[in-house]
């Protein structure tokens, strides 16, 4: 079957309700609690996706058992201590930096090497951000060119607490820290950059040894070792990162509106509806409740005439880090000059997405300047797209695959969009296609 789509039509208007798929980062951390827990966890709607799936056969590997029946999937976890394995496993992560990344700092205790791989994107990011911290604990790695995958993991009996200052804005770095630190004897002291704290909030739901403060920039957080994690059943809420493809879709489509159900809007995750908001996207928030300290709610967009550029506050930028390309895409369309700036992270993502999202604005022929970590974006309400599109993405980046479908449907004019790299999609939002199907019904 071919591997692209061809887009030639703007989207029609619609009026609908939509469920996206399970969270992801919550979908794995889950995996990865539940795989340390005295007993049997249950999670209703994980997210199934590759991603996920690459974490469950990682546990596998490690000797936990799972089951999958329907909508649920059960973990059969054995206890802290529970991980029991051969001599010289491999473990690959795919395309999963927050797999990796958290799951080296659960193994730094390992009795025996690990090997950690991952495909040609993973294999291309940083690895020295998170062995060098959890290094500092006791444990050594051997890295493909001191940075990268793959890599083996050398773990130790005898760690020792850190003191671990985080200031990428990374969740990632911040949870490998925690993650190493419940292995670790006394207390471990983490200065963190705000970044998403999914991590910090199941801790606290299992009663967990950590202490946060919060301070405007940062959050101070101190971990001990954990003795015991109890099981865990969660039903997992809707992904903010998949809903942004369809706020955005009915932002710039005509006469439409949509709700999107029972997404998660923890506020370290809801920067793209602040910036879409400043920028006059009517964004409504609705039925809000908290569910295992994470919030929830429906989201209601409709579509908008009139956009506004933005200088984007760097303070958003780790909030909404995963969503800048189909923000791009709004500036767009807006009116004036918009400015995203101090963005040197997101070409360190699954594909170098600032340059990405500068390619994919020039082919639809929006006037941008960039510099290694900022862009300018002169946007165009009346830009009419009359040429074939061809968007090829040697890495296979989901998100920039799924931003060109957005921008395919969305853009006025003649145009015919190839976009390659439709398996892309079960990386993270495996329905992603069938959604933009039903919404053309
Ligand atoms: C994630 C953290 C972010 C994000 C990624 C998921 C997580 O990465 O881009 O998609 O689940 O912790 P960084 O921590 O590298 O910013």
């Amino acid at each position: 079957m071919s591997n692209f789509i061809i887009v030639k039509k703007r989207i029609k208007n619609f009026k609908k309700k939509i469920t996206v798929n399970g969270d992801k980062s919550i979908s794995i951390r889950w995996v990865l609690f539940a795989s340390l827990a005295n007993g049997v966890s249950q999670a209703q709607n994980l997210l199934m996706s590759e991603d996920v799936l690459a974490a469950i056969k990682a546990i596998n590997k490690l000797g936990i058992k799972t089951s999958f029946k329907k909508n649920l999937c059960k973990i059969y976890g054995k206890n802290i201590d529970g991980y029991k394995f051969k001599k010289n496993i491999t473990i690959n992560a795919q395309n999963s930096g927050t797999l990796g990344r958290l799951l080296l700092g659960l193994l730094i205790n390992t009795p025996y090497p690990i090997k950690l791989i991952g495909d040609k994107s993973l294999s291309k990011r940083d690895f020295k951000r998170i062995s060098d911290p959890l290094s500092k604990f006791g444990s050594k790695f051997k890295l493909r060119d001191k940075k990268n995958l793959p890599l083996t993991l050398y773990g130790s009996n005898n760690l020792k607490p850190i003191k671990y200052f985080e200031n990428k804005g990374s969740a990632q770095c911040k949870s490998s820290v925690i993650f190493g630190a419940m292995r670790t004897n006394g207390t471990t002291y983490i200065k963190a950059k705000k970044s998403r704290n999914h991590s910090e909030l199941l801790c606290k739901y299992l009663n967990l040894p950590i202490k946060i403060k919060t301070t405007k920039n940062y959050d101070l957080i101190e971990v001990k070792k954990v003795k015991k994690i109890k099981t865990l059943n969660y039903k997992i809420p809707s992904d903010i990162s998949s809903s942004s493809f369809f706020i955005v879709l009915t932002a710039l489509s005509k006469n439409s509106k949509i709700l999107i159900k029972n997404v998660n809007i923890n506020p370290s995750r809801t920067g793209i509806i602040t910036i879409l908001k400043k920028m006059g996207v009517k964004i409504i928030l609705k039925n809000k409740k908290i569910y295992k300290g994470e919030k929830i709610s429906d989201i209601q967009v409709c579509s908008s005439r009139s956009l506004k550029s933005i200088n984007c506050p760097t303070k958003l930028n780790s909030s909404a880090i995963d969503e800048f390309l189909i923000i791009f895409l709004v500036a767009a369309r807006a009116k004036g000059v918009s400015y995203f700036k101090d963005l040197e992270e997101l070409n360190k993502k699954e594909s170098p997405r600032l340059e990405w999202g500068n390619k994919i604005l020039r082919k639809i022929g929006i006037k941008t300047i960039t510099t290694k970590n900022s862009i300018k974006i002169f946007g165009n309400p009346n830009i009419k797209v009359n040429k074939k599109i061809i968007i090829q993405d040697k890495l296979k980046d989901h998100r920039v695959f799924m931003t060109s479908v957005i921008a395919a449907l969305t853009f006025e004019g003649n145009s015919v969009w190839h976009i390659h790299n439709k398996d892309s999609i079960q990386t993270s939002f495996p329905n992603f296609l069938n959604i933009i199907q039903d919404l053309k019904k």
